[in-house]
C-alpha cells in the first residue's frame, strides 16, 4: 500500500510541468481565488516557506475556523483537512494529494468503534485529533497533543474514559494525569520506528545534546526525553531553551522551524531502525508536492467533501475541544 502510494508520487511528480514557477503561480492563483495555504510543521521546507500560516493540528485548526478566505489549501494529511472544512463548512477546502492518509486513521474504522463504545457505555470517548471524521462523530471530545491533558484534568476522576487511537500517547496520557483509560490499538507509522539502540548510541556520541520528543512515540523512547511535547511544543522549548544542541524525536520537518528561529543551534534526527533508512519521514505528509499544490488550486481539486449530517455530529466534539482550552 504504501510502495504503491509512493510509486504513485514520482509517477505525478515526472510529469512534464517542469518549466512552471510553482512558487510564482502558487502566489498569482491564491489572490486570484482569495486561498490561504495552511501547512503542517511535517511538510517539505519549500511548502512550510510558501504557506501563510504554519503549525500544529490544533494551530492549524484554530486558523481553519478563523479565517476569511473564500479557500482552505490545506498542506497536511486528510483527517487535519477533513477538521478545516467541519470548522469551516462554507469554505471550498483543497487536499494537494487526496491520498494523503495517517496510520492512526487507518486503524479506527467506524465498525470497531461503535462496537468498543458499545462494550464500554459508560465510558467517555476522547479522540485524539488524528481519526477520521467519522470516528470524531463517534466522539464525545477530540484532543490534540498539545491541549490533550489540560482537556483530561477536567475530567471527574470518577469518569472512566476510553482514548483512541494512538495507544502510544493514551499510555503517556495515563501516565502524566493518574489515569487508567481503556486504549484503542493504533499507532505512528513514523514515530514507532525509532530505535532505542541507536538513539543512546546518539546520545554517547552526543553528550550535550538534550533529547526531546512526541508523545506519539514508545515509552522505550521517551523514557530517554528531557522533554515531551507536540511539535510547537517541541519548537518552542528548543527557542526557550539555554542549550545548543538537541536530538529530535519526531518528524524531521519540524526542524526546519527550529533551525529557522535558532540558527546558531545543532539539530539531530533519530535514524529508524536500521540506522540509515529514512522511514522517520511521514511518506502521508511527503505526497504533497509544489507542483500539486499549483494543480489543486489552478483545478479546485481534489476537494474535501463530506454530508451535512457527518459535519454537523463531527463538530460537537471539535467545538468542545476548542471551548476546554485556551492552548
Ligand atoms: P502535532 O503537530 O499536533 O503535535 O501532531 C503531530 C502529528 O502526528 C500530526 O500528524
Ligand atoms: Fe499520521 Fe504519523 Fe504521519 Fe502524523 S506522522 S500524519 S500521525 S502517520
Amino acid at each position: 500500500m504504501l510502495r504503491n502510494i509512493l510509486k504513485l508520487n514520482r509517477q505525478d511528480v515526472k510529469k512534464n510541468l517542469s518549466n512552471i514557477d510553482y512558487a510564482f503561480e502558487i502566489q498569482r492563483l491564491k489572490k486570484l481565488k482569495k486561498a490561504v495555504i495552511l501547512a503542517h510543521v511535517y511538510q517539505s521546507s519549500d511548502i512550510q516557506d510558501l504557506a501563510d500560516y504554519v503549525g500544529d493540528s490544533l494551530d492549524l485548526s484554530r486558523k481553519a475556523a478563523n479565517t476569511d478566505a473564500d479557500t482552505i489549501v490545506f498542506c497536511g494529511v486528510k483527517f487535519m483537512a477533513e477538521v478545516a472544512k467541519i470548522l469551516s463548512p462554507d469554505k471550498e477546502v483543497l487536499l494537494p494529494d487526496i491520498d494523503a492518509g495517517c496510520t492512526l486513521e487507518q486503524s479506527c474504522q467506524p465498525e470497531e468503534f461503535k462496537k468498543f463504545r458499545i462494550k464500554n457505555k459508560n465510558h467517555l470517548a476522547i479522540t485524539y485529533i488524528n481519526c477520521s471524521a467519522e470516528i470524531k462523530a463517534l466522539s464525545d471530545i477530540v484532543v490534540t497533543s498539545s491541549n490533550a491533558k489540560e482537556i483530561i484534568d477536567k475530567i471527574p476522576k470518577s469518569k472512566p474514559i476510553i482514548f483512541a487511537p494512538d495507544k502510544h500517547l493514551g499510555a503517556y496520557l495515563n501516565k502524566i494525569t493518574n489515569r487508567n483509560m481503556l486504549l484503542w490499538d493504533g499507532t505512528c507509522i513514523v514515530h514507532i520506528q525509532f530505535s532505542e539502540r541507536e538513539l543512546l548510541s546518539l546520545k554517547a556520541e552526543n553528550p550535550n545534546a538534550l533529547f526531546i520528543a512526541h508523545p506519539e512515540c514508545p515509552e522505550a523512547i521517551l523514557k530517554h526525553a528531557e522533554h515531551i511535547g507536540s511539535t510547537s511544543s517541541l519548537i518552542k522549548f528548543v527557542s526557550q531553551s539555554k542549550e545548543k544542541e538537541f536530538i529530535i524525536g519526531t518528524e524531521p520537518n519540524v526542524m526546519h522551524q527550529m533551525k529557522k528561529r535558532n540558527p546558531d543551534k545543532i539539530f539531530i534526527e533519530v535514524p529508524g531502525a536500521d540506522g540509515n533508512c529514512s522511514c522517520n519521514r511521514c511518506p502521508y505528509m511527503a505526497l504533497n508536492t509544489m507542483e500539486k499544490i499549483y494543480l489543486a488550486l489552478k483545478n479546485s481539486k481534489p476537494g474535501i467533501h463530506l454530508s451535512k449530517t457527518l459535519m454537523i455530529k463531527a463538530k460537537k466534539p471539535l467545538k468542545r475541544m476548542l471551548k476546554m482550552t485556551n492552548n
